[in-house]
């Protein structure tokens, strides 16, 4: 019930999905958290729902990206832990993915961790270290057809963190990625479409996937719990897979 006591902690794009899940976990486990999302109604929502603090925000945009920092600091007190979470998905074969989706795909999903990243920096520091943990995805890892720019974008998230843990290992601040497979959110609308259908997708994930089925969020979220915790003092520099065992 306390493996988070009095953590403070911000979770990204955690209006619905994997974020929501990571979020409800992490107060289950006795943290402080705000959510920062985009989708201001859903977002506040959620968060008066599971006994959150919610700052509207698009982790894109610089400005955006300092004020949510600056109010949720402000709101927590201070800051253990961030969870870059806030994701974008497009699909489609690389010849005719245009270049306005390509750089929708790198705003959201790269451009936002190392902004939130920046801007939280001197507050872990000031908290004496903390944890970061940023959304990558097993897209990162492998790659596939249909999904390029986003496979790009999430292999930018890992070595990004990478960088992250090295720079700041000796300032108590660790930083790990989550590597998602196949998790059951409306996110993967786009991936499904270019894979012809959900049925379609089904067969794949019955093939691709050794447990044979997708996860939902809620089986995903306690690996943040644990990277956020304490627990994990000595683990950082990590992509950490919850894929049902498809990336081996
Ligand atoms: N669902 C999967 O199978 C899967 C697999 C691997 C990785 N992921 C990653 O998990 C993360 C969450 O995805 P999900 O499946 O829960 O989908 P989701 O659509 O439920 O969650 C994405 C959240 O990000 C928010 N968001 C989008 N753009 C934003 C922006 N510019 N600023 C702030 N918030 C923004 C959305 O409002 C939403 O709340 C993403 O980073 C995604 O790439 C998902």
């Amino acid at each position: 019930m306390n493996r988070l006591k009095d953590k403070r902690i911000i979770v990204t794009g955690a209006a619905t999905g994997i974020g929501k899940a990571v979020a409800e976990a992490c107060v289950a486990q006795g943290a402080q958290v705000v959510i920062a999302d985009l989708n201001a109604a859903v977002g506040q929502a959620t968060a008066d729902a599971i006994g959150a603090g919610f700052v509207a925000c698009d982790v894109s945009d610089e400005a955006s990206v300092k004020a949510m920092i600056a109010a949720a600091v402000e709101r927590l007190g201070g800051l253990d832990g961030l969870v870059n979470n806030a994701g974008l998905q497009k699909a489609g074969p690389i010849e005719t993915t245009s270049l306005a989706d390509w750089d929708a795909l790198m705003a959201v999903n790269i451009r936002g961790v190392f902004l939130a990243t920046r801007d939280a920096i001197p507050h872990l520091k000031a908290a004496g270290g903390g944890s970061i943990v940023n959304t990558a995805s097993l897209a990162g890892k492998r790659g596939g057809p249909g999904i390029g720019a986003y496979a790009a974008s999430k292999g930018g998230v890992m070595a990004f963190t990478t960088s992250t843990a090295l720079e700041l290992a000796r300032d108590g601040i660790r930083a790990n990625s989550v590597c998602p497979g196949f998790i059951d959110t409306p996110f993967n609308d786009p991936a499904i479409g270019f894979m012809g259908g959900r049925e379609a997708q089904a067969r794949a994930v019955e093939i691709m996937v050794p447990m044979g089925r997708q996860a939902t969020p809620e089986e995903v979220a306690p690996m943040y719990v644990y990277l956020l915790s304490d627990e994990a003092s000595y683990v950082t520099a990590q992509a950490l897979s919850v894929d049902g065992g498809v990336y081996n």
